[in-house]
C-alpha cells in the first residue's frame, strides 16, 4: 500500500512542511506532517513532549508513527521530523524517500528565535552542526532522490513537482 507515498526528509528547517503542503495542493497527493500528527496524538507540542517525557519518548512516538504509516497511508506527501530517518530503520518501507538538502549555515540564517525555540535539539548550535554532518550521510545513503533545496520556496515547489515524477 505504501509504495505510492513520497516521504520528505532533511534537517530541521530545510522546508519539508512548507514545500510538501504546496506541492500536495496542486497534485493528487494529500499532505501529512509527522510532527503535527504526534503533537495531536499526544496533545502537546514537540517542545513540551521533549521537556516532560524526554527525547527517548518522542523517538518511540516516531517509531509507532512509522509502523502506522506503513499499513494505513498511501498517496500522501509526508513531511517527517528531521530525526525520523535516523531513528526509524523502516522509513523506506513507507514510500520513496526525498532528501531536501540545504547547507547548515543557510538553515541557521533562515531561522528566527521562534523557529529555534520550537526545536529543542537546536539549543546548542555546535552540537546541531555535528548532528547535521552525521545526518547528512544517513539522509544521502537512504534517499531515492536528493533535491538541492537551497533555493526560494517557489523554486523548490517547481523542482519537487517536476522531479517527483521520476520516482
Ligand atoms: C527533530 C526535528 C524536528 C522535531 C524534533 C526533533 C530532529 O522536526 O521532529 O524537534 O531530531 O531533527 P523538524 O525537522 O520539522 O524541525
Amino acid at each position: 500500500m505504501s509504495a505510492t507515498n513520497l516521504v520528505l526528509i532533511g534537517f530541521m528547517g530545510c522546508g519539508k512542511s512548507s514545500v510538501g503542503k504546496l506541492v500536495a495542493k496542486d497534485s493528487s497527493y494529500y499532505f501529512l506532517d509527522t510532527d503535527s500528527m504526534i503533537e495531536s496524538a499526544e496533545g502537546q507540542s514537540i517542545e513540551k513532549i521533549f521537556k516532560t517525557h524526554g527525547e527517548a519518548y518522542f523517538r518511540q512516538c516516531e517509531k509507532e508513527m512509522v509502523i502506522w504509516l506503513k499499513s494505513n497511508v498511501s498517496g500522501a506527501i509526508i513531511s517527517t521530523g528531521g530525526g525520523m530517518l535516523a531513528h526509524c530503520d523502516s522509513l523506506n518501507e513507507v514510500g520513496k524517500i526525498i532528501y531536501l538538502k540545504v547547507p547548515f549555515d543557510v538553515i541557521i540564517s533562515r531561522m528566527n528565535d521562534e523557529e529555534l525555540g520550537k526545536r529543542p535539539l537546536f539549543n546548542d548550535k555546535e552540537k546541531a552542526r555535528k548532528m547535521y554532518e552525521d545526518r547528512d550521510l544517513k539522509y544521502t545513503q537512504k534517499a531515492d532522490l536528493i533535491i538541492d533545496a537551497n533555493t526560494s520556496l517557489a523554486e523548490l515547489v517547481l523542482k519537487l513537482s517536476h522531479e517527483k515524477t521520476s520516482l
